[in-house]
């Protein structure tokens, strides 16, 4: 179980990410991911757009942009509704997230309070200012939206997106008639989402800048109790955190009769636990849907459970991802403000599609891979990442810089780099080339030796068992092809 200094120092040896612009004392709320960190997130992204992409015919990605038009964020309620409660300290002038340090200091949560109930339970329970212990202000409102102005006088109004999910709800129209005009139909955004988090804090969890990646699956609200593929999940089982009540699995079948979750919503949840459990290889212990109360919803949902996976570093259960049942609210009200029907001709009858968005933090699942596959085992650190998401598959390396050993190590690394990703060091005693490996979960170090020339066979260190076997250069592809599946 790492701790939190554990991930940071580890991230920032190796290149995952840091914090940015440190050269200038860094930017809170802003970390840039280096060389290691970006080919991690890069075979994250690309496992989810594989993996939820593949789920049905009908589902493609689109690109939209970042910066959106005040009118967009007007209509889907993000400027009314997008909003923190935020506590000012009368004595230092710190802004803290109200319900934040209350549950800090409460070790119950807040989300969705007003302000005036916020209000009342400070003074009750006496809370104060967590850095200096001053008393606290009367608690305000505050909008997490960034706001752009746009043109060279700014006449403009634009917002940075806060979710990448209105930019395929703000061209749904132009979709669904390119594609057929099928239902249900998935358009997935994988990129950039910003918030002006007030207390923006552990890592990576919770930045100003930060990536989602979000699938909106529009689809006939008369069919929410039906899904075609219902029989393949109906007996699969779920790991449910039904508000107010305890863990439990249970059948997707269960999960609709006693819980009332519709079959369309109880599908997706089973398909979005086979990524986490399957994919992203998380134990099952780790993983969890919890659902929020009315109180903490979104503003945008009528059912919604979080995905949650058990993040030690950052102190237990996290929420990662959420299953939302969006309604029409988004298309609603695009097409109050625009006066642009966002009706579609389907099956016979005239409608607003309804949405099941499928929203994943990838920043956080990030995380949650590097914290769940952290190994200590005495002065061995190592991750222990399925080989799917290894930012290398191998390392390879020459035993030593000497002998014609670095060139036929070069004619190893660039054969296998041609089918797997590589990386070739030839810098430092073996024993640090392993352990710098292992540090960043690569999966096989390949190590050319003096017998290398006899025999044409190479080590290959396997890196959770640190076991070495010898393997025939020319098999070695197959060999390595062998072990992933
Ligand atoms: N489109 C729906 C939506 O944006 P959300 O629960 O606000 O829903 C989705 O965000 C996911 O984005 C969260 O579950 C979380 O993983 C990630 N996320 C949200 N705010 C974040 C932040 N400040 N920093 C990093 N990730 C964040």
């Amino acid at each position: 179980m790492p701790a939190i200094e554990e991930i940071e120092a580890l991230a920032k040896r190796r290149g995952i990410f840091w914090l940015s612009s440190e050269l200038y004392g860094g930017f809170a709320g802003f970390y840039d991911y280096g060389p290691i960190g970006t080919a991690l997130k890069r075979k994250l992204e690309n496992q989810w757009r594989s993996y939820f992409l593949g789920l049905d015919p009908n589902f493609f990605e689109i690109d939209a942009r970042q910066i959106m038009s005040e009118k967009v964020f007007r209509a889907s309620g993000h400027l009314d509704s997008f909003v923190d409660p935020i506590a000012k300290c009368k004595k230092c002038g710190a802004a803290h997230r109200a319900d934040h340090i209350m549950e800090e200091f409460l070790h119950e949560s807040f989300e969705g309070m007003t302000p005036a109930q916020l209000n009342k339970i400070i003074k009750e329970k006496g809370i104060r200012c967590p850095k200096c212990k001053g008393e606290l202000g009367e608690i305000s409102i505050f909008n997490m939206m960034f706001r752009v102005p746009v043109g060279p006088t700014g006449e403009m109004a634009g917002y940075l997106r806060p979710e990448t999910a209105q930019g395929a709800y703000v061209s749904f129209a132009q979709s669904f008639e390119v594609c057929r005009k099928k239902l249900p139909l998935g358009l997935a955004i994988v990129g950039r989402a910003f918030r002006n988090e007030i207390s923006p804090r552990q890592l990576t969890s919770r930045m100003r800048e930060f990536d989602q990646a979000e699938l909106q699956i529009f689809f006939d609200p008369s069919t929410v109790n039906e899904h075609e593929d219902w029989d393949s999940v109906k007996k699969k089982k779920i790991l449910l955190l039904p508000c107010k009540k305890k863990l439990v699995e249970m059948t997707c079948e269960e999960a609709n009769k006693d819980l009332k979750i519709p079959k369309f919503y109880a599908y997706y949840m089973s398909k979005v636990q086979d990524f986490f459990l399957g994919v992203l290889k998380i134990p099952k212990e780790k993983f969890r849907f919890r659902e929020l109360s009315e109180e903490e919803r979104a503003f945008y949902n009528k059912i919604h459970w979080d995905i949650e996976a058990d993040i030690s570093s950052l102190g237990g259960f996290k929420e990662v991802g959420g299953v939302h049942y969006r309604t029409d609210h988004d298309l609603v009200g695009h097409e109050k403000l625009s006066k642009q029907k966002q009706e579609i001709f389907y099956d016979s009858r005239r409608f607003i599609p309804h949405v099941l968005e499928l929203s994943f933090g990838v920043d956080r699942l990030v995380l949650a891979v590097l914290d769940i596959n952290y190994n200590k085992k005495e002065d061995r650190i190592f991750i222990s990442l399925p080989p799917s998401l290894s930012p290398f598959t191998a390392a390879i390396f020459p035993l030593v810089n000497k002998d014609g050993l670095p060139e036929k190590a070069m004619e190893v690394y660039c054969k296998l780099r041609t089918i797997f990703d590589c990386f070739y060091d030839d810098t430092g005693s073996i024993g640090k080339r392993y352990y710098r490996q292992d540090e960043v979960g690569t999966a096989f170090c390949i190590t050319v030796d003096h017998q290398t020339l006899e025999d044409g066979t190479v080590t290959v260190r396997d890196r959770d068992s640190t076991k070495q076997e010898r393997i025939k250069m020319d098999v070695l592809a197959d060999f390595i092809c062998g072990k992933l599946k």
